[in-house]
């Protein structure tokens, strides 16, 4: 992370306009007091994005998405917090140092790596195109691989000598240790010999869209190992990584969709026929970094992964993943065993775009692949079946979902619906039970009681917080404990910010929450909220107490549930009284 102050950020902001910004990016009307395009962050035709020239800040009421400056830029051209500053203050004309190249410096040493991979892929893709070729591209035009799409993807072909490359990078003056470290030469008893020989080359890029892996794959018979892929090393890290992002990112995000398949292969077809907005995660599970990617690119994600029983088990845990961070993912399963490769060369584009445009709600798909290889006749399976269903509903936030798929089983399995119901239920009283009170739960919180009048409490304090400090001394002398994790943080953060800047404002406060995506979007929920410009103390007054109100009441639940437990009469006494002091406290 480079070494901006909140200080500079904040210097440049205020010297630029993001209406000026924005409109560099797309074309911006004034319509009262604010300005309104179309929002390049969803598939959108109505100008749905109002710009505030007030508040510097964008919000668009169609999708979601909120920022200030920086924000816009980063989200706009993919790139780092640190990037978006520098990027807008370039933009702005304004002579600012800032240094987003430490990472760069510090990576000095990395450069021959990347300088071997660049000469590598030289190397290959000439030698597929040579008299050596010729096996491999006809193994490449029989997978309807034609010269466009081995030229576009950067395809290859290592040859069956095993030094030719170790030589080239030898020719080149580099050192044997640099060679071992790219991955792509290893030792061993005949002395320094190359990884690759006798494969077709599939170059992987990093998230720039620099070359720093491959693989290889055997194309004469079967061998064991279909494809061998560079190790991990200081520049290729898988888990970091999803296959053809730096091609597929634009259009996802034109299109605010994205597809996953498994293998590049897949990506690779779905390419050749115009579907250009999907990468591949190459088999291995999705990781936090492939989330953040795919959050960055389009609204809709949808996993397209290979028809046999491995692909819905492999769907079945991404899709959980997903769910678990919040993303509901769209689902398609293939027919005959088929992976997208297979598919679109059997059926066409046509009709696999249909089953990418109809795909399954992550439901559907989860009942489907519960019931697989079970039989529904047995009791014993029918109540494994309905079991695993029960679990999959219990923490489930969307009602409406979760009553068409209780009745979904009912009508199935014949068990009255009133019951399931009620199973459900009380499984997922049992799991909030368990639950720890992390950031994630307390969201889905938010959001399921959004409407209590404690959170509005919340939610108004943080929004006039915002606006004024009169509001921040109020909260810093009254209030000890907003009762939602998020907000709690938010009006801390709010109150810390304060202390130390000795001003605010929503756009500054935004560039001081960085990257923590949950306290940004609890924020942007906040200050979408259609609530007034000004406010009169009672009303400030009013929300403090309500929230105290909560905190009290919360309190003596609490306490009462205690003295359930406790049998000691004497101890009884005690929480009884600690009770009778909140209530007076509580007035
Ligand atoms: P698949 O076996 O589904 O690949 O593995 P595919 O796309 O159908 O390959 P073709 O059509 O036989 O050429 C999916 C992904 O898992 C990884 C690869 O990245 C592949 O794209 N994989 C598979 C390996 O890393 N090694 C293997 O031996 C097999
Ligand atoms: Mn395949």
């Amino acid at each position: 992370m480079a070494m901006i102050s909140t200080e500079q950020i904040n210097e440049i902001r205020k010297n630029v306009d993001i209406v000026d910004i924005i409109s560099s990016y797309l074309p911006l009307t004034p319509k009262g007091k604010n300005f309104f395009g179309v929002c390049p962050f969803h598939d959108d035709t109505n100008p749905s994005m109002s710009v505030s020239k007030d508040k510097q800040i964008y919000t668009c009421f169609s999708c979601g998405a909120t920022g200030n400056v920086f924000r816009f830029v980063m989200d706009y051209e993919n790139i780092s917090f640190p990037e978006a500053v520098k990027l807008v203050a370039e933009k702005a004309g304004l002579n600012v140092q800032i240094d987003v190249h430490t990472k760069q410096k510090h990576t000095a040493h990395l450069e021959p790596l990347y300088e071997m991979y660049e000469l590598s892929e030289k190397l290959y893709q000439n030698n597929i195109h040579t008299a050596r070729g010729v096996e491999a591209k006809k193994y490449l035009s029989q997978r309807d691989i034609n010269d466009d799409i081995i030229r576009e993807f950067g395809i290859g072909l290592a040859l069956q000598q095993r030094d030719v490359l170790t030589k080239l990078f030898l020719s080149k003056n580099y050192r044997y240790e640099e060679m071992l470290r790219s991955g792509l030469v290893i030792k061993n008893d005949y002395g320094y010999l190359d990884i690759y020989c006798d494969r077709i080359m599939f170059p992987l890029w990093d998230i720039t869209g620099k070359i720093v892996g491959y693989s290889g794959r055997i194309y004469k018979g079967d061998g064991n190992f279909k494809y061998i892929n560079t190790k991990e090393t200081e520049i290729f890290k898988k888990g970091e990584m999803l296959y053809n992002y730096h091609r597929a990112k634009d259009e996802a995000r034109r299109l605010n969709t994205i597809l996953i398949m498994e293998g590049f292969m897949d990506v690779i077809r779905a390419y050749s026929v115009g579907i250009k907005n999907a990468v591949a995660t190459m088999g291995t599970a999705v990781t936090k970094e492939h989330i953040v990617l795919l959050k960055r690119m389009a609204k809709n994600i949808v996993l397209v992964f290979d028809g046999d029983a491995a692909g819905a088990k492999a769907t079945y845990a991404c899709a959980n993943e997903l769910l678990a961070v919040g993303i509901t993912p769209k689902i398609v399963r293939l027919e005959e065993n088929l992976d997208p490769d297979e598919y679109i060369k059997k059926y066409g584009k046509e009709k696999f775009l249909r089953k990418v445009d109809h795909p399954m709600n992550v439901m559907d798909f989860k009942i489907s692949y519960l019931k697989e290889h079970r039989d529904l006749t047995s009791n014993e399976d029918l109540s494994l079946y309905i079991h695993d269903v029960i679990n999959e509903l219990a923490p489930m936030n969307d009602e409406v979902l979760k009553e068409i798929t209780i009745q979904k089983i009912s009508k199935e399995s014949g068990l009255d619906e009133e019951f399931l119901k009620k199973q459900v239920e009380e499984k997922s009283l049992k799991n909030r039970g368990q639950a720890s009170t992390s950031l994630k739960k307390e969201k889905q919180e938010v959001k399921r009681s959004h409407m209590s009048k404690y959170t509005l409490a919340e939610q108004n304090l943080i929004y006039y917080m915002l606006k004024s400090p009169e509001v921040i001394k109020i909260y810093d002398k009254k209030m000890t404990y907003m009762p939602t994790e998020v907000y709690r943080f938010l009006a801390r953060n709010i109150s810390y910010y304060y202390k130390t800047y000795h001003e605010i404002n929503e756009a500054d406060f935004i560039s001081f929450l960085g990257d923590n995506q949950v306290l940004l979007d609890a924020l942007s929920h906040i200050l979408m909220l259609p609530l007034k410009e000004t406010y009169h103390l009672e009303e400030i007054e009013d929300y403090v107490r309500v929230i105290r109100e909560y905190n009290v009441t919360y309190e003596q639940q609490r306490l009462k549930r205690q003295m359930e437990t406790v049998t000691d009469p004497l101890e009884k006494a005690q929480i009884a009284q600690k009770i009778i002091e909140l209530k007076v406290k509580g007035e």
